[in-house]
């Protein structure tokens, strides 16, 4: 984290307590709306030395954990620094999440080291198999998308974040999991107002309880009889006669809100910014389909929907040649090494053409994304439906100001388009509101 950084923390925080709508709540907290470049300090910073040791002991500090940061943490800001920690599961721990958000989210893998980390994730890898992969995508994700472009495609114009990439990968989630359909808006409400704890930290307890109201029946009626859902797969899971109990289980289901709903809606928003910024590449993918998935990589370097990750050094240790002592936080930049002209040729230029070269923003080593070739997949339909509902899909020449913005995470705030109206052709088969 950076010095400005730290000042648009203060400013957005303070802002975000007064808002009342509880999304509105969660992007202020977040920094959306305040910070739109990050990336040219970030450069400056990364040009001076890879890894800087940033003072945040003017940042406010209260009873709540997820707003008591350290008094110092060290940023990583080379690809090849945050590579190497992020590989290193040994020297840099994730143990750090337990006291921020696993006081909301319970024990989850996100803040597990070593054996054990290795022992859950192998458990909860069970639901992400590539058989179960095919089946969301033709039983909730292309049905869920369809009906949701359905909504707009006869009126030739939509806002993309508020009804296509907002809601729907949320929706995707609830079903995986096996939630019934009457639950999935509380669902929705909740896993914002957990996602928003660091603003309202009583809302985000709250949510925490009640989304055990909403997972322990399924769970409960999974255990008797399974069914081809997410709940079934990890109610009876088994590695070495070991099985998950009811409090993992419920765990790892609030951690996939934040993990799987978030990011994804962020990732697809920010693709579509890209192409619709730069329409001659938007009509070159939109003309060949086989170019879509180095759109979804390109889009995913260019902007990450999360910049920034956490681990605290379990030695005394160093990171490119800068010491770091046992016991320091640190901040590791996917967003900066994302841009790492070491890297990439002119880094900040959106390019889906560049010679592909692996990103970080997935992370990598032990703790690397177990949803990312859902993402993917996910990120694919909406650019496929949209192609094919949407003809002449464009940004809508008299909006005003479409941007990306963010701190920690990054989206645009709305995607504003038109297009050539389109008959509904109707959701029949959709299993989803
Ligand atoms: C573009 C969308 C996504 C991005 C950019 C993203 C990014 C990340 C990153 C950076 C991590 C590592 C966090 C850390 O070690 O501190 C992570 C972990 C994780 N992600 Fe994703 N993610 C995305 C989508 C998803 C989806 C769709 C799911 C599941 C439905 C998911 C589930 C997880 C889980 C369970 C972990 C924890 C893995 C572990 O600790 O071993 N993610 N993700």
């Amino acid at each position: 984290m950076l010095e400005s950084e730290v000042r648009h923390l203060r400013r957005a925080w303070a802002e975000a307590r007064s808002e009342e709508d509880p999304f509105e709540r969660f992007n202020r907290a977040q920094g959306v709306g305040s910070v739109r470049d990050p990336y040219a300090a970030l450069a400056e910073m990364r040009a001076v030395a890879p890894v800087h040791r940033v003072d945040l002991r003017a940042l406010p500090r209260g009873a709540n954990p997820m707003t008591a940061p350290p008094d110092e943490i060290y940023t990583v800001l080379s690809y090849e620094g945050v590579f190497s920690v992020l590989r290193d599961g040994r020297r840099f721990s994730s143990a750090g999440y337990a006291r921020t958000m696993g006081v909301v989210m319970g024990r989850t893998i996100l803040a597990m080291d070593g054996e054990e980390h290795v022992r859950y994730r192998a458990l909860i890898s069970k639901a992400f198999t590539r058989r179960a992969l095919a089946r969301w995508e033709h039983e909730l994700v292309r049905p869920a998308v369809a009906s949701y472009v359905d909504r707009f495609a006869a009126r030739g114009a939509a806002d993309l974040v508020r009804e296509l990439t907002f809601p729907f990968p949320v929706r995707v989630i609830a079903a995986m999991i096996g939630l019934p359909e009457a639950d999935h808006d509380r669902f929705h409400r909740l896993a914002v107002e957990l996602i928003s704890v660091g603003i309202d930290w009583e809302a985000g307890l709250r949510a925490s309880r009640e989304l055990v109201e909403l997972f322990a029946p399924v769970l409960a009626a999974r255990r008797r009889e399974p069914r081809d859902d997410l709940m079934s797969v990890l109610a009876h899971a088994e590695l070495d006669g070991a099985r998950l109990s009811d409090e993992d289980i419920f765990a790892f289901l609030r951690l996939l809100a934040p993990a799987g709903a978030e990011t994804t809606y962020r990732s697809s928003s920010n693709l579509l910014f890209g192409l619709l910024s730069h329409p001659d590449q938007l009509d070159a993918v939109r003309a060949d389909p086989r170019l879509i998935p180095q759109a979804i990589e390109e889009g995913l370097r260019w902007e990450c929907p999360l910049l920034s990750i956490l681990r605290t050094a379990t030695v005394d240790t160093e990171v490119e040649g800068v010491a770091i002592p046992a016991g320091a936080a640190i901040s590791v930049h996917l967003g900066a090494a994302n841009r790492d002209p070491a890297r990439w040729p002119d880094p900040d230029r959106f390019d889906v053409f560049r010679a592909q070269r692996p990103h970080i923003a997935f992370a990598v080593g032990p703790h690397v994304c177990l949803g990312m070739h859902l993402a993917r997949m996910e990120t694919r339909v909406v650019l496929e439906t949209l192609f094919e509902r949407c003809p002449g899909l464009r940004l809508d020449p008299t909006a005003d100001d479409v941007h990306v913005s963010g701190l920690v995470f990054r989206a645009p705030l709305a995607l504003p388009v038109v297009f050539e109206p389109q008959k509904a052709i109707g959701d029949a088969g959709c299993r989803l509101p």
